[in-house]
């Protein structure tokens, strides 16, 4: 080979031999084998890496996003049934979407929209951030009262374009979140998914509608953060949440501000204080401290510094339930139509409380004498991620516009609770946990 360079540099010409050129063609080929290879190996990968089983996944997924991928929505029957259950039967009657139908909230109000003649639609994802059965309990009670639940996510656009299209709701009653103040430690995404993400998806698909609905949603107490001036009034500064729950919320009463101004969207925030009663939610204190006593657990009793008493303003379900009616009832028209503004809409923020904290030593005194069993009790600090001192609404603003007075104190309405608790999981359902 050394006899073939060329003296003068750049004047050679190799010669074109076969052997030469075969091996060249047998590189080609072999690289384009291992290129051809490596290419499956690599979308193998990433085909196991976004569709291996939930079961195999190490990371704990977004419930909510796992009901997004599952839908069975759709057709001549389904849309008959959601036409049907979203009829209004009553004179002067209005036609509700409800989200977040099979949670605690959300079924109550549905049924008590149903049973005075409004037309009702539910739609609910059924994710297991607390036992799904209880969820699919209440869809059976709902079902009874005939209001269809329809199981979707408010992130699914097609799906609510769809209901808009079948059905042309007058209002919205938006329930559907990811609740819970601790929770946001362990899955922080399913908040911003659904308290945010969902929410702006919601009032995309509403602004959109013609005609626009008018909407009221779940805000919460929480945005009152680490307020120490009670009680608490709309008119106070709500920039200082103590968890990722209640700064959603707060992102929540802005965004809804941004499309009440942009699109001339009606909307209406309550600001619920710790909602109790039948069919209630299982990570709550008031229901895990009874399944706890009656197993005869011990229960942690949180105390503020210096034995600082922690109270909650808690209030009966039956009157959040009068409450989110009168907001409906009181909503004015939207004033946009097809994505733009006509003019100035009706934009209003209220708390729903009860008015009179009680500390939650108190709730467990009142839960030992109606399970008629002594509870463990395990008295400690309380800790710093998410949970506040106390709660204590001024009610006046809805009091003076909503017609808004609850009456029913803590020990009528645990009563109420703890008949349900006892009578639902005597009945074959078992309390997880
Ligand atoms: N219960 C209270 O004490 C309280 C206090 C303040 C505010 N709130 C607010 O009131 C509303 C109702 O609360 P609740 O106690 O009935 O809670 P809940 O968890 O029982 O109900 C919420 C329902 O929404 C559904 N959901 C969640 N994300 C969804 C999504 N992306 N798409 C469709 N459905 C979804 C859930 O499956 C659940 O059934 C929530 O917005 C909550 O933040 C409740």
């Amino acid at each position: 080979m050394l006899k073939h360079i060329p003296s003068t540099p750049g004047k050679f010409k190799m010669e074109k031999s076969p052997y030469i050129l075969n091996k060249s063609r047998w590189h080609w080929h072999s690289s384009i084998m291992k290129l051809t290879f490596w290419s499956f190996i690599f979308l193998g990968l990433i085909f196991i890496f976004f569709f291996r089983s939930p079961s195999s996944n190490p990371i704990p997924q977004d419930p909510s996003r796992r009901s997004l991928r599952t839908h069975n929505w759709g057709g001549p029957a389904w849309e008959k049934r959601v036409r049907s259950s979203a009829r209004i039967r009553s004179r002067n009657g209005i036609s509700v979407l409800v989200t977040g139908a099979a949670g605690f909230v959300g079924t109550h109000v549905s049924t008590a929209l149903k049973r005075r003649g409004d037309g009702v639609l539910g739609l609910d994802n059924f994710n297991d951030y607390y036992d799904p059965s209880l969820k699919r309990a209440r869809q059976a009670l709902l079902d009874r009262t005939g209001v269809f639940v329809v199981e979707g996510d408010i992130n699914d656009s097609t799906l609510l374009k769809k209901l808009f299209e079948v059905v042309p709701f007058t209002h919205v009653m938006h329930l559907a979140a990811q609740a819970g103040v601790r929770y946001a430690m362990e899955n922080p995404s399913s908040y911003v998914h659904s308290n945010i993400a969902g929410l702006v998806s919601l009032l995309e698909a509403c602004k959109s509608a013609n005609p626009q609905p008018a909407i009221v949603w779940a805000s919460s107490s929480s945005v009152y953060g680490l307020n120490s001036k009670v009680p608490f009034s709309e008119k106070d500064r709500t920039d200082q949440p103590a968890s990722l729950y209640a700064a959603t919320k707060k992102a929540g009463e802005e965004i809804a501000h941004t499309y009440n101004h942009i699109y001339g969207l009606s909307l209406t925030a309550l600001r619920f204080f710790t909602v109790y009663g039948p069919w209630g939610r299982p990570d709550m204190a008031y229901f895990f401290f009874t399944r706890d006593i009656l197993k005869g657990k011990t229960i942690s009793i949180f105390e503020a510094a210096n034995h600082g008493t922690v109270a909650r303003d808690f209030t009966y379900i039956d009157d959040i339930v009068k409450g989110c009616l009168a907001a409906l009832d009181t909503a004015e028209k939207s004033t946009g139509s097809g994505g733009k503004k006509k003019g100035p809409a009706q934009f209003r923020v209220y708390n729903l409380g009860n008015t009179s904290p009680v500390p939650v030593s108190d709730l467990v005194s009142i839960l030992e004498r109606l399970l008629k069993v002594d509870a463990k009790r395990n008295v400690m600090k309380l800790p710093q991620n998410g949970d506040v001192r106390f709660t204590h609404a001024n009610i006046s603003l809805a009091q003076r516009e909503l017609g808004y007075k609850p009456s029913t104190d803590l020990q009528t309405g645990t009563k109420k609770f703890v008949r349900w608790y006892l009578s639902y999981y005597s009945g074959g359902n078992k309390a997880a946990g």
